[in-house]
């Protein structure tokens, strides 16, 4: 599966110093009349003229971090938030101004989910799947949004295909899990392109912030809801994240390689019922990840038996982190149904095929035979307890 990955270049990653950094929370006004006129542009979403004024308003190191994104994604801009959640909530306001419905293509993270199921943004809110997607847009529909590989079943979405079926409706893509490196939707025709940068970009685990790509028209729009709504990036995350990129295609060459090998020995377990991974043709029977991604990443997830098992199987893991977040060089297991999806209605949850019987495994970079063992013993842990109480044993 290896042959198909091709790394993308972080131009920007060369620099020995990865960006300046002014934590200034203001800046001194020499001259009121540039900063009136900096302050005018900054309301109305555009980038100050001479002085930043207030922090909440621009920073030039989160304009950085911004640039590098926009350079990997191949789009004028982006638009850096304070995390993932503030970026969709300001993409669904700004929406809110161009239409008053916005079309959903479920799984998505459980956070977004809930954001858009209670309808907090006002927007009323279609369902859909890939296949209905082009039926279920009117002409009041905003905005569709997708995300692909699908947090936690790693469905793909064709997005040229879908950008093809809504017309003229912008599609915004959540692209966490491939990251700038293995996906450019824009280049697919997604209008906007959404990152929760807490993840692979940061990279470490210890930065909260997300980031939209998009052209001119709608980076002035969502400047302008971050400006009036304070959920600008802190400098400090940006400097990380800004940092983060130049470890990316290694991070993600490493964990994806570390996730195939895994998604394969899965497969073979006898305590796992099944595997889903873009990497491995029955999830994937259109072969989309041939045609808009450099390869398939490194989160899978995987059914168990029994229902009792994924519990004890995150308690049992010692080299793996029993954790929510993913993206991180450390891998980290989490219980979807019990912890990020558990705000999903349970219908949603069903149509998704988000059982109690999967787990999510965000695969990181320790060396392959660490993981496998530690997988492998608390998948066996797990499968005797559950055997033992039904009077059969898996050795
Ligand atoms: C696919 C996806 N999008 C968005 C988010 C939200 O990002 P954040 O946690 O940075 O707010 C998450 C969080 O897990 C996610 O997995």
């Amino acid at each position: 599966m290896t042959r198909y990955f091709r790394t993308k270049f972080v131009e920007t990653s060369s620099s020995h110093t990865y960006c300046s950094m002014n934590l200034a929370n203001s800046a001194r006004i020499d001259n009121v009349g540039e900063a009136a006129e900096s302050l005018g542009q900054l309301a109305h979403g555009g980038t100050p003229q001479n002085n930043p004024v207030y922090a909440r308003l621009h920073n030039d190191t989160v304009a950085e971090f911004e640039q590098a994104i926009a350079d990997l994604e191949g789009t004028d801009g982006a638009v850096a938030f304070s995390s993932g959640m503030a970026a969709i909530t300001a993409v669904m306001l700004a929406a809110s101004q161009t239409g008053d419905n916005v079309v959903a293509v479920r799984p998505l993270y459980g956070g977004t989910d809930h954001l858009l199921a209670d309808e907090l943004t006002g927007l009323d809110v279609r369902w859909a799947t890939p296949e209905t997607v082009g039926d279920v847009v009117g002409p009041k529909t905003a905005m569709v949004i997708a995300e692909s590989p699908a947090n936690p079943t790693m469905d793909l979405v064709d997005i040229e295909r879908m950008v093809r079926d809504v017309g003229d409706v912008p599609v915004v893509i959540d692209s966490t899990f491939a990251t700038p490196m293995l996906q450019n939707p824009a280049e697919l025709g997604a209008e906007l392109v959404l990152h929760s940068a807490s993840k692979y970009i940061g990279g470490h685990g210890d930065v909260i912030g997300g980031v939209v790509a998009a052209n001119k028209e709608w980076a002035q729009r969502l400047r302008k809801i971050r400006v009036a709504t304070g959920s600008l990036l802190h400098p400090m995350a940006a400097y990380l994240l800004r940092r983060g990129l130049a470890t990316l295609p290694i991070r993600i060459e490493t964990a994806q390689k570390n996730a195939i090998e895994l998604a394969g020995r899965l497969v073979e377990h006898p305590a796992v019922e099944k595997v889903y991974y873009p990497g491995l043709p029955e999830c994937d029977p259109e072969v989309i990840v041939f045609r808009q991604m450099r390869g398939p990443g490194a989160m899978l997830s995987f059914d168990v038996a029994d229902e009792s098992m994924g519990q004890v199987v995150m308690e049992s893991v010692d080299v793996i982190t029993p954790a929510v977040s993913l993206g991180s060089t450390d891998s980290l297991i989490q219980h979807p149904a019990s912890l990020t999806h558990q705000v999903v209605c349970p219908e949603a949850l069903e149509e998704s095929g988000i059982t109690a019987r999967l787990l999510r495994l965000s695969v990181g970079l320790e060396h392959i035979e660490d993981l496998w063992r530690d997988l492998d013993f608390a998948l066996r842990r797990a499968s005797r307890l559950h055997e033992r109480s039904r009077g059969t044993v898996i050795h």
